[in-house]
């Protein structure tokens, strides 16, 4: 690890790993051994990995996956959940929630996508509309004290460069290790925000954690797989440039660096679903699943 200038044979580096971890987790306060943690897993190695250390550290954590119908081709939703099965197969006290998309609102996600898009846009901003509305459902209905994603710094810089290059503050004041919850919205936290990609994959590697290899079919093209490159090839030339970015933009911020744009956006709660909504009326997952006659009205 050049940004570290450490290098450590396997049995050190899996010491060395949850120990990053449990740094993260109580260096922004995100929980305690007291609380119910519940990890979005989404078959690939981050959040898998995210779930076995957690566990490992003695963490009570539960996994939630939203199963978004996704085929792209090779079955990419079902592929997924194989690799979840399989990590489960090995941890019979694990438990985990699923959210059927397609049985519980009588759409894939790019069915609902193409129909709301018309074919004009990739499906992902519906995609994350769809995650985190399920995703805080879960969590509220059973009661967890947080949501645990699997972002790694590869994910939080890239989001970080395309917030900056385009200044959008809204977006700068909300991207943070640690949002708390409000009414409605259950605590978030990103315990793997300070370690690179690579770092996670090594750890899922050596502990013997099958993931699914592929990308989202959507994936491909992206903006942000654009600024990953980026941000490699400027980590190349200066090892840890991606490490120091990431942190002192949250030290930068915690100094007051936004100012009052850090102010939260006023929250009502949506009719249908309850879940805290900025728009009046319904919120925009249930407008998605509204007939369109019904959403003319609502116009
Ligand atoms: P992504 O937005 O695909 O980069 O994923 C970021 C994080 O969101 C992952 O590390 C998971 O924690 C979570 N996640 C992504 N997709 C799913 C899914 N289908 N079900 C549950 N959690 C997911
Ligand atoms: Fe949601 Fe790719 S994972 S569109
Ligand atoms: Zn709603």
């Amino acid at each position: 690890m050049r940004r570290h200038k450490l290098a450590l044979c396997e049995e050190h580096y899996l010491e060395w790993f949850p120990a990053q971890v449990e740094r993260a987790i109580s260096k922004y306060h995100m929980f305690d051994r007291e609380q119910r943690v519940l990890v979005a897993v989404s078959g690939g190695k981050d959040s898998l990995s995210l779930w076995d250390v957690l566990m490992q550290l003695g963490y009570q954590a539960d996994g939630i996956y939203v199963d978004l119908g996704i085929d792209g081709g090779f079955g990419y939703s079902k592929l997924s959940f194989a690799k979840i099965e399989a990590f489960l197969a090995g941890r019979p006290a694990a438990r985990l929630h699923v959210v059927d998309v397609l049985a519980e609102y009588g759409e894939t996600l790019p069915q609902a996508a193409r129909r709301k898009l018309r074919g004009r846009d990739k499906p992902c901003a519906v995609c994350g509309l769809i995650k985190r509305h399920e995703m805080n459902r879960i969590a509220c209905e059973h009661g967890y004290d947080v949501l645990a994603t699997g972002h790694n710094l590869d994910d939080e810089a890239a989001v970080l460069l395309s917030n900056v290059l385009y200044w959008q503050i809204g977006y700068l004041a909300r991207q943070s290790p640690v949002l708390a919850a409000q009414d409605g919205l259950a605590r978030k936290v990103k315990p793997l925000c300070r370690l690179y990609e690579r770092e996670v994959a090594a750890y899922a590697l050596l502990r013997g954690i099958d993931y699914i290899y592929e990308e989202c079919p959507y994936v491909t093209g992206s903006t942000t797989l654009f600024y990953k490159e980026m941000l490699n090839r400027l980590e190349a030339n200066s090892p840890g440039a991606k490490l120091q970015f990431y942190v002192h933009f949250l030290r930068a911020r915690k100094e007051g660096f936004l100012g009052a744009q850090a102010a939260q956006v006023p929250l009502t709660p949506c009719p249908n679903c309850g879940q805290p909504t900025s728009v009046p009326g319904l919120c925009a997952f249930c407008r998605l699943w509204q007939p369109r006659d019904s959403r003319e009205n609502d116009r």
